[in-house]
């Protein structure tokens, strides 16, 4: 085995995103592409030499192609270990457990989230680091001013390593080790859950049902829901991770896991219904007759987790991102926890975990979390979820609406325009920046504009600034319109409108949400002029 220096030039737009470096599975497929990214991950992390890294990835198409080269290009460049998960597989949050738990130096986690996969689909590859969180930005940027001048990368010639056997073997002078992808995270999950209690729930007679959408949470939920807890063979459902997902969409929203959202509204449905994504970091959950939004499942999840075990001393503190609905604050009120409000992005939540400031956090967009890893974890939510239900021994169903009787229902809604003129939505955008200072005191219909700015954060913890986060519209009855341009599409520009109102009285909580959110609807078209500028009068998602 030799060690080779390939001459190379840059390859423009290697340019990582928030979720790492994410196209077409073609364009990873072209020469030096994804080698060049992986020097130049070596290049701008020096302490990997000498180090640990963790590799694995949701099994999609090339999954197999882009581990055999990552390993020989890591052996020639001095990396000491390898950790790699059986067939290549690691979840998102599973690869952030087993980087905690080994204390390694960082690891290369390959997926491209809930876009679709198969040769014609989507491919990707992200640096996470020691503390088992994605990059931060100094790290992702150097890894990008790297690929712009880039002239070799250095790589093993040897044979490819089997990645189905367990064990630990050698490549070069750097060994690897295939672990099973399951264990490290299944003993996390023992320790924060009472899988005592979850058990006699199931043998109670408890119903569930969990879609893998033939992704990368199969082999664990099986393991954990099945095998550990003792749900009914064939609890879960398309378990078996496929490189193309077996043709679908592995995002868990309605519309793609629409079969298990009709099967919870039938009245023979199971209890419970959970799905997650293709890397399994984010998760739905649906009770019987009863969907629960994201926005109100962080909320129900902090009012709650002192019921399991890792847990039980109390939280402190929750962190949602800006466009999440407002509910989990009123529970860090209630609790007297500290309640964060973040840019769009998993990678801000971090800091905040690190500190101790908060436990809980999550997103609109079906991302929740806490601080046993640094990455959004689908199936610990659903865990924490049947945690909750073996003790309250409540439905879901009831669960929800005692919290909004509690604490208050908020309304939410998001609604997408894709596929927009990209430069008209930045009209759009412009245009009502341009008219911010303008709105406050504004009568709009039934409401008076307390607010409205164009949202910043500072890290309370290093201090660090990040702008244009979203135009908010706050009203004085704490109903709020905020308005952004996705960061993660691939054809145009996508336009998120977030609408949301409160509503404290248990009588009027009971409306269709689009019905009760009507008139800021139309306040939301009318402020910023969407149906002009987008040319569509109707939003082509509603989430
Ligand atoms: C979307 C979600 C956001 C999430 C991100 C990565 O980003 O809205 O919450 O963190 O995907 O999974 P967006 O397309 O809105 O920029
Ligand atoms: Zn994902």
């Amino acid at each position: 085995m030799t060690v080779k220096d390939v001459p190379t030039q840059p390859i423009a737009g290697q340019k990582p995103g928030t979720s790492g470096l994410r196209k077409k599975v073609e364009v990873f497929q072209s020469p030096h592409y994804i080698e060049n990214f992986v020097q130049a991950v070596f290049d701008a992390v020096p302490e990997l030499r000498g180090g640990t890294l963790v590799v694995g990835g949701d099994g999609r198409f090339f999954n197999d192609v882009a581990i055999q080269r990552i390993l020989k290009i890591a052996a020639a460049n001095g990396v000491a270990k390898a950790v790699v998960g059986q067939n290549g597989l690691l979840s998102t949050p599973a690869a952030s457990a087993v980087i905690r738990d080994l204390g390694a130096t960082g690891g290369l986690i390959l997926s491209a989230s809930h876009n679709p996969g198969g040769p014609e689909g989507d491919f990707g590859i992200k640096y996470n680091i020691s503390n088992g969180g994605p990059a931060p930005e100094r790290i992702t940027d150097a890894i990008y001013a790297r690929t712009r001048t880039i002239d070799r990368y250095r790589m093993l010639s040897s044979p490819d390593v089997d990645l189905a056997r367990i064990g630990t073997l050698e490549l070069g002078d750097m060994a690897v080790e295939i672990i099973d992808p399951v264990s490290t995270y299944r003993t996390l999950m023992a320790e924060l859950f009472d899988f005592e209690a979850i058990r006699a729930l199931f043998r109670s007679g408890f119903t569930m049902r969990f879609d893998a959408m033939h992704a990368v949470t199969g082999p664990y939920a099986k393991a954990i829901l099945e095998d550990e807890l003792g749900a009914p063979a064939g609890t879960v459902v398309n378990a078996v991770p496929k490189p193309d997902f077996g043709g679908h969409h592995p995002d868990p929203n309605l519309v793609h896991a629409k079969d298990l959202f009709d099967l919870l509204m039938r009245e023979d449905g199971p209890d419970f219904g959970a799905a997650s994504d293709g890397d399994g970091d984010r998760n739905l959950i649906i009770g019987k007759g009863q969907f629960v939004t994201p926005s109100d499942s962080l909320a129900i999840l902090a009012a709650n987790a002192h019921l399991a075990p890792g847990y039980a001393a109390g939280i402190k503190g929750v962190a949602r991102s800006m466009p999440t609905s407002q509910a989990a604050d009123r529970v860090a009120e209630a609790l007297g926890v500290g309640a964060y409000e973040t840019p769009t992005g998993w990678k801000f939540f971090g800091n905040l975990l690190d500190a101790g400031m908060a436990t809980l956090c999550g997103e609109e967009s079906a991302g929740t979390g806490s601080d046993h890893v640094r990455e959004k974890d689908g199936l610990w939510a659903v865990l924490l979820w049947l945690n909750v239900l073996a003790v309250k021994r409540q439905s879901v169903r009831e669960i929800v609406h005692d919290h909004w009787q509690r604490f208050g229902r908020n309304y939410y809604s998001r609604h997408d325009y894709e596929e927009v003129d990209a430069e008209r939505a930045q009209t759009l955008m412009e245009g009502l920046r341009a008219r911010l200072a303008t709105l406050p005191g504004l009568e709009v219909g039934p409401r008076r504009i307390a607010k409205a700015d164009d949202f910043a954060y500072q890290d309370p913890v290093d201090g660090s600034v990040a702008e244009h986060q979203g135009l908010r519209v706050l009203f004085q009855d704490g109903a709020r319109i905020v308005f952004r341009l996705s960061g993660t599409g691939t054809v145009g520009a996508t336009l998120r409108v977030y609408i949301e109102r409160f509503e404290p009285d248990p009588a009027q909580q009971h409306l269709e949400t689009q019905a009760a959110l009507a008139d800021l609807i139309d306040a939301a078209n009318h402020l910023a002029g969407i149906h002009e500028h987008t040319g569509k009068a109707q939003p082509d998602v509603i989430t």
